[in-house]
């Protein structure tokens, strides 16, 4: 059994330091990609404070598909002209939302979601999908989460990947 504690007490490197040693530990030796992708949600959900929905959408070629994930019940389906995902995914670039009630076309999934950081999943040029990860206080994510994540989605690539 994989033991899962929360980070809070820590600092932001520290925690994502921690966070990126045991997702490798997690997905070693596994290549499914709904497994790795369940199993780092629930990490990031358990470990990290203040989150309220952590998941994935998958790209199927055509739109975002909702895929493993924590929090509540989330839209199926996002095409790339709505909400964060699909800007993510169309300009496949990290979006950093400090107040989502300011990003025009924000999705809202859950009414307590306040900012939101989402991560495009590029692999060898090609759009895999979006890391989603939502929280109930504004300007909960900065720069340091960004990097963070970056690496999460990175060791989450190369375990289905490589
Ligand atoms: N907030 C997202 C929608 C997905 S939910 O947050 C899970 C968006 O605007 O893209």
């Amino acid at each position: 059994m994989f033991d899962t504690q929360a980070l809070t007490h820590l600092p932001k490197p520290e925690q994502y330091r921690q966070l990126s040693s045991q997702a490798r530990t997690l997905m070693a030796g596994e290549r499914d990609r709904i497994a790795n992708a369940a199993n780092l949600s629930a990490l990031v959900m358990y470990a990290l404070p203040d989150l309220n929905w952590a998941g994935f959408y998958f790209y199927d070629g055509v739109e975002l598909v909702l895929g493993p994930f924590q929090g509540k019940p989330a839209c199926l389906r996002i095409t790339l002209d709505r909400g964060v995902c699909g800007a993510a995914a169309r300009t496949r670039t990290t979006q950093l939302v400090p107040d989502v009630h300011e990003f025009p076309g924000h999705i809202a999934c859950d009414a307590a979601s306040r900012s939101e950081i989402v991560v495009p999943l590029i692999h060898a040029g090609r759009l895999i999908g979006v890391w989603d990860v939502d929280s109930p206080i504004p300007s909960r994510f900065d720069v340091q989460d960004q990097s963070g994540m970056e690496a999460l989605c990175q060791i989450y690539l190369a375990s289905v990947f490589n």
